[in-house]
């Protein structure tokens, strides 16, 4: 499988270290065997290797913050769409900056590599949240998958297990921890840490956004929620549309206060159904500490799943982080090549 990484910043770094880590495991159990024949970075360049680039050289002069236009035997494009629209892969892996307002320039990459007949998987909740249902239409019509697990809790399998995994299901309501930084802050801040330490941990720990507001202000929980209105609920609204409050006005009294009452505050992100329309929120909520959500701490993510079928399931598992968000890339990966 021929793969093309635009954007290489920690997203893809990460799960270019599980490909070197993996290859032969992926060889062995899997029979999958990849190439990569080309890299796009916004501020590294753009690197088109044909045959196959050596991709821990690449890793290594990346990390080192060498350009890859001095990388031996490759040519060098000088953008991300030059390199989309002239190379030869079978799968774009994008994971560049999420912009939830504009979805851009990710969904126009997402665009091109589609109606070059490429499979595409992502982890950039920018055009999910605006042009779903565009991008899977156009998929659609070119006959190949349009894949984004990475979206939502990152390599925690939520998307696959609302899709698939209850099939047959009338999931009535979603409602979880989305995100991670959030989380991680609420959590410190119980501890006794201040809001500025705790957020400047998040940000040193790679949780947070590169505009910390998208985190503090829910608007990445935001991005999540409109992901799963609309691939889910088949919702129509954009991130803006629903109601959304974050947690910079949360104190330590308050969630002192909150803890003498067996409580907590979390920031929820909530989808519903009621009649034919689709609801969604973001906003902080004092969760019972013996909820399933209540217990959930750190930077780790939760959801719990109404259906008619089981009642409550609910599914904890990391919603950030270099590997965790690299390794959803590749199960995305592993299901274009067919394994199931
Ligand atoms: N900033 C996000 C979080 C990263 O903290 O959850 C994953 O989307």
């Amino acid at each position: 499988m021929r793969l093309l990484f635009v954007g290489f910043g920690t997203v893809g770094q990460g799960l270019a270290e599980l490909l070197l880590e993996k290859e032969k495991f992926l060889a062995e159990n899997y029979g999958f065997e990849f190439k990569i024949v080309g890299i796009a970075d916004k501020i590294m360049g753009s690197l088109f290797v044909p045959e196959g680039l050596d991709l821990e050289k690449a890793l290594k002069m990346v990390k080192e913050e060498r350009s890859l236009a001095s990388y031996p035997g490759g040519e060098y494009k000088k953008d991300a769409l030059s390199l989309i629209k002239e190379t030869d892969a079978d799968v774009m892996l994008e994971a560049t900056y999420t912009d939830i307002k504009t979805g851009e320039p990710a969904t126009s990459y997402i665009r091109a590599a589609l109606e070059r007949g490429m499979h595409v998987t992502t982890t950039n909740k920018g055009p999910l949240a605006l042009y779903y249902r565009e991008l899977a239409d156009l998929a659609i019509k070119k006959g190949v998958q349009f894949l984004f697990e990475g979206t939502v809790m990152s390599g925690t399998p939520i998307l696959n297990l609302l899709r698939e995994t209850l099939a047959g299901s009338n999931i009535t309501e979603i409602k979880g921890i989305l995100n991670g930084t959030t989380n991680y802050i609420l959590t410190r801040m119980e501890e006794g840490f201040s809001y500025e330490d705790a957020l400047n941990k998040a940000q040193e720990l790679g949780y947070a956004e590169a505009v910390p507001d998208a985190d503090v202000q829910g608007w990445d929980a935001l991005a999540k929620v409109t992901i799963l209105a609309r691939v889910i609920f088949g919702g129509k609204g954009n991130p803006f549309d629903y109601p959304c409050e974050g947690i910079t006005k949360i104190t330590a009294g308050a969630i002192a206060d909150a803890k003498d009452r067996g409580k907590r505050f979390k920031l929820i992100g909530k989808v519903w159904r009621e009649g034919s329309d689709v609801k969604a929120s973001v906003n902080p909520e004092e969760v019972d500490m013996s909820h399933p959500l209540g217990g959930i701490m750190g930077a780790t993510n939760a959801m719990t799943i109404t259906t008619d079928t089981l009642g409550e399931v609910t599914i904890v598992g990391p919603g950030a982080g270099r590997t965790e968000t690299g390794y959803s890339l590749l199960i995305d990966i592993l299901k274009i090549n067919g394994i199931k």
